[in-house]
């Protein structure tokens, strides 16, 4: 793997993801050829978020490698409740780990770490914008359920906007060829504007609905997520937004036979639970896959450990990122960096929000 940290799976080409999967599979196969693959290696998880899959996994993965696990499920009981920066934090930790995880309830928060960490990053959630790990669950899912990971009418239903699993999916599925995504939202919900770009910038087709039913015959992979409440201003804001899709026994009788239905979880109500006995229900299953997912990336990014002392000098540019959720928002220290995106327009390197000049 060419890339030190794992903060966007776009850092990695289709080839090395591929390999990734691979791996993983070969992992589930043969569990005692690995059992020593990380022996005398830490893995840190940092979780300012809560999470039970992403931060279980990740341990069980390190565990199950002959590694050994240290880090924080709540920030409140780390020197963060103290007023600790994110830089300093990272600059700490990643003296003692020997690869770092992060889930951050800010946009651009893993990225932050890997400009401080001198051990490798991994995104493990950063707000609303990206789940890399998620995604490498999600790959692994389809490439075992479906064979392939080309070629697929892709269905994405619920909070396309916040969900930041679905942001990574898309991001990466239209790495390969002839995919195709149905998004399916309540107009307030829909995918940000530079997740269309990507769909744009790689030829991807795409078409935004409002109708699980009508969506529901076309589908080979049906991506339910939940509404993101935590993301949203207030109650009110949320309780307008909950409910509205649902997939239910019934709505699958238009659905095809090789369907797969996924779903990072936790569910809420968007999937009735006596979909859970029909066949096609694989979110269960990809929860296990995501175990060895991580097993897989652990390994990898542990095999050619790069340990180059950081900080680095960065430039900065006298404008704000106007994305409120955006991690400079709230740590002040942090150069403000861009991308020009055309004309009088910038995207911010860390959350991707456009920025006017
Ligand atoms: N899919 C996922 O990220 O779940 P957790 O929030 O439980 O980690």
């Amino acid at each position: 793997m060419k890339t030190k940290h794992v903060i966007d799976l776009k850092d990695m080409s289709p080839d090395e993801l591929i390999q990734l999967i691979k791996l993983a599979n070969m992992i589930k196969e043969n569990p005692a050829d690995y059992a020593d693959a990380c022996k005398g290696k830490i893995l840190a998880t940092l979780f300012y978020e809560p999470s039970t899959r992403t931060q279980m996994s990740f341990k069980t993965a390190m565990l199950r490698l002959g590694g050994s696990v240290i880090g924080f499920d709540n920030p409140q009981n780390s020197s963060v409740s103290k007023g600790e920066s994110l830089k300093d934090t990272i600059t700490v930790v990643g003296g003692y780990a020997d690869i770092i995880a992060i889930r951050h309830p800010l946009e651009g928060a893993a990225k932050v770490a890997s400009m401080y960490s001198a051990a490798p990053v991994i995104n493990a959630g950063d707000g609303g914008h990206l789940h890399p790990t998620q995604t490498l669950t999600d790959v692994v899912t389809l490439y075992n359920e479906k064979g392939t990971l080309s070629n697929m009418c892709i269905g994405l239903c619920g909070d396309l906007k916040n969900g930041r699993t679905v942001h990574s999916l898309i991001k990466t599925l239209s790495c390969f060829e002839g995919n195709r995504f149905v998004l399916i939202s309540t107009p307030e919900l829909t995918v940000p504007q530079y997740i269309k770009d990507v769909m744009i910038a790689s030829g991807s087709r795409f078409t935004e609905v409002t109708s699980l039913a009508e969506a529901m015959p076309m589908l080979d992979v049906l991506y339910m997520t939940r509404i993101q409440r935590e993301r949203f201003a207030n109650q009110e804001e949320y309780e307008k937004e909950k409910g509205v899709f649902v997939l239910d026994r019934e709505k699958l009788l238009a659905a095809r036979r090789d369907l797969s239905i996924l779903h990072p979880l936790p569910r809420v109500d968007e999937i009735a639970e006596d979909v859970d006995y029909d066949s096609r229900a694989k979110y269960f299953i990809q929860t296990i896959y995501g175990m060895y997912a991580r097993m897989a990336l652990i390994v990898t990014m542990l095999r050619h450990p790069d340990k180059t002392p950081m900080p680095r000098k960065f430039d900065t540019h006298y404008v704000r990122c106007s994305n409120p959720r955006c991690i400079t928002c709230t740590e002040p220290y942090l150069p403000r960096l861009f991308h020009k995106a055309g004309g009088d327009m910038l995207l911010c390197k860390y959350c991707e929000g456009r920025t006017l000049i």
